[in-house]
């Protein structure tokens, strides 16, 4: 196989993460609902990819089955997750548990309530640092100080002494952040971490992490609903949509030559350039989706996941659209060649 044949995925081989058709359902009362179907992504070592889709699209369900953190009731249906070409489906709760924080880690939206309140941050972050192999306590403590630093909190010793309701919301992020690379984690899940926080502190949080990412050569999957944070922040974007990616490619590309109507819909609602204060690139007309397109009438299946699990074209290099009938390009659109 090529890279790009399936999906847009890279031979696992250069891959730091690589899910294959992916399929999760939740056993409800009403029976199994599908949350996920065949989602296909890859990711490059110090990468940053932008998950992007409306709500109940399935970003945080695809993070959650990477991390082994899904609800019980969730479950695994088919398909794969090899991180640095390891198989995590099917891992026992242990194992799970030694993937986390060493290799990949996890920040989430409300920091302050994923913070232990009646444990210090200290003993939470040792216990993050001690998960590294053959570090002494001595060692472990340094790193955490260190790390706290880095992420930008102004006095180590006293944040270590803090439990989290001494904390702004900003702070108990960075904190978050901090745990979450103090174990030497080469893979960080950000779900819509800065949601929760004023905008002012969000920017800082969003540079934090980029900072982060070019100074230790962490890869990165932010989840947002924010297509323009993903656009600024991220190399390439995905864009999910009841349950499936229906389109990804570098960040730029998607903005200058989307063909999902739905990537489409997406970009005509970001606020204007004047109103956002920042470019966000040149929006072409949104054309109708054409006729017999799988997504045209929003059919919906059981967990309302797309029934028809559209194939995925690529329309140009690393650009990927789940379409039987991809919109044209932007050219075509303007009556030239593609
Ligand atoms: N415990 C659960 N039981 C049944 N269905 C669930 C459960 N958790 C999530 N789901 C379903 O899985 C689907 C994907 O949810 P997910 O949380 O991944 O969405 P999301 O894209 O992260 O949305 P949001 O932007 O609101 O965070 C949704 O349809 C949701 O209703
Ligand atoms: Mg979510």
């Amino acid at each position: 196989m090529t890279p790009g044949q399936l999906n847009g995925a890279m031979p696992t081989g250069q891959s730091l993460l690589a899910i294959r058709d992916l399929d999760l359902f939740f056993d409800t009362r009403q029976g199994p609902v599908q949350a996920l179907a065949g989602v296909t992504l890859d990711l490059a070592p110090g990468e940053s990819l932008g998950i992007v889709g409306e709500t109940g699209s399935g970003k945080s369900m695809t993070a959650r089955a990477v991390m082994g953190l899904l609800p019980k009731s969730g479950r695994i249906s088919g398909g794969s997750i090899r991180l640095k070409g390891q198989e995590l489906t099917g891992l026992s709760a242990r194992a799970l548990r030694a993937i986390r924080g060493r290799q990949v880690a996890m920040v989430f939206q409300e920091a302050k309530r994923a913070l232990n309140p009646v444990k210090t941050i200290g003993s939470q972050i040792m216990e993050a640092a001690r998960a590294r192999d053959g570090v002494t306590k001595a060692q472990a403590w340094e790193r955490c100080l260190t790390q706290l630093a880095r992420v930008g909190l102004p006095d180590p010793d006293r944040v270590m002494r803090s439990y989290s309701f001494e904390l702004s919301g900003g702070m108990a992020q960075r904190v978050m952040i901090a745990i979450a690379t103090v174990a030497g984690a080469e893979l960080i899940i950000a779900d819509e971490p800065t949601a929760a926080l004023d905008v002012s502190i969000q920017a800082q949080i969003l540079d934090l992490l980029n900072q982060l990412r070019s100074d230790l050569g962490t890869a990165l999957v932010m989840i947002t609903h924010d297509l323009g944070v993903a656009a600024e922040n991220c190399d390439r974007i995905a864009v999910m949509y009841l349950g499936q990616i229906v389109e990804i490619a570098p960040a730029d590309r998607l903005f200058q030559d989307p063909r999902h109507p739905y990537t489409c819909a997406l970009i005509a609602a970001l606020p204007s350039p004047e109103q956002r204060g920042r470019p966000i690139g040149e929006v072409r007309r949104v054309a109708p989706p054409p006729k017999g397109y799988a997504y045209a009438d929003r059919r919906l299946g059981r967990g309302g996941v797309n029934p028809d699990k559209a194939q995925m074209i690529e329309v140009a290099e690393g650009h990927f659209v789940a379409c039987q009938q991809p919109l044209p390009g932007a050219q075509a659109a303007d009556g030239g060649r593609e």
